[in-house]
């Protein structure tokens, strides 16, 4: 079945962001010009993804209305005539690039929580998460990466790469075996794992397509690392049960969940952006001599 859902919770608390997110969600933050979600959501429609669940919490309104017209702006933007016109294209497909719903995580329980609040918009259908906090930037968009793996190997896809030892308990680890080239079949895995844990060093990486089945695992599953009611862990039933295709996907990953990973993603970013490109890269030049 074509994957054509998708589900991108958002409804964190941002702590390790604070004191910016205290009022503004941390999916909102921006990299150059645009939200980080905006760079989420685009990334799934260029991967042929339809509609999308966005999953919020309190305070977090400016979301919608982000995907939302803003007719009297788009008004404005006309009667300035050409000199608007690029960005009046802009804010017109930020509006009309995909079916934007959204759904209220009521309590912030975890992310395989916020992934369960999606049960009746998904159905009976094979869907991706993507996680609201990991901007992934390249040529071939990581969602379709994965859905191309769902299509060929029909079982759950895992967006994985390679973390330091370091790093990885503060993610997950999985047990995987070479499928072929950047394929692998995960057949376990765990949550922040302490070093006596660890089963390799790729690591789950804001991406997974999951089948529906998923949410009866979800329904079972009990509250895991930090209390919260961990995705890793249902995840982990259905590997251990069924197997599930690990892809290391290409592209480059931005961690907004972290401030160093937000002013990786601004530097790099704007180093290739179009407009301000060439002089921040003069900037940036100048400005290292000097510390
Ligand atoms: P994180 O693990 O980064 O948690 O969530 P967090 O609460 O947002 O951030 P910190 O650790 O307090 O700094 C990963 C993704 O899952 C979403 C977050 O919004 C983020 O996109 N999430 C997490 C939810 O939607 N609901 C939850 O209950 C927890």
């Amino acid at each position: 079945m074509k994957v054509r859902k998708a589900v991108i919770p958002a409804a964190g608390l941002g702590t390790r962001v604070l004191p910016a997110t205290k009022a503004m969600p941390k999916e909102m933050l921006t990299i150059v010009d645009k939200p980080a979600i905006q760079y989420i959501v685009e990334e799934a429609v260029q991967s042929g993804i339809t509609d999308i669940l966005i999953i919020t919490n309190r305070g977090k309104g400016i979301i919608e209305d982000h995907f939302d017209r803003i007719p009297e702006l788009e008004a404005r933007l006309s009667e300035d005539g050409d000199s608007k016109k690029a960005i009046l294209e802009q804010i017109n497909h930020i509006s009309s690039m995909a079916n934007i719903y959204f759904i209220r995580q009521k309590e912030t329980k975890g992310l395989g929580h916020a992934v369960n609040c999606a049960r009746s918009f998904v159905g009976n259908e094979p869907f991706a998460v993507l996680y609201g906090d990991d901007v992934i930037i390249g040529k071939d968009p990581a969602c379709g990466q994965l859905i191309r793996a769902y299509e060929e190997f029909g079982r759950g896809v895992l967006g994985v790469n390679l973390v330091t030892a370091e790093a990885i308990t503060k993610y997950s680890s999985l047990k995987v075996e070479s499928i072929r080239d950047n394929f692998f079949i995960c057949t376990d895995m765990i949550e922040k794992p302490t070093p006596d844990k660890i089963m390799s060093l790729y690591s789950i990486l804001g991406r997974c397509i999951l089948p529906p089945e998923i949410f009866d695992i979800l329904e079972q599953t009990p509250p895991g690392a930090g209390g919260e009611i961990q995705l890793t862990d249902a995840m982990c039933t259905l590997a251990r049960r069924d197997g599930m295709t690990a892809v290391e996907f290409t592209g480059k990953r931005y961690d907004m969940g972290n401030k160093l990973g937000i002013m990786q993603a601004n530097v790099e970013l704007a180093l290739q952006h179009t407009d301000i490109g060439a002089d921040f890269k003069q900037y940036l030049k100048e400005i290292c001599k000097t510390f």
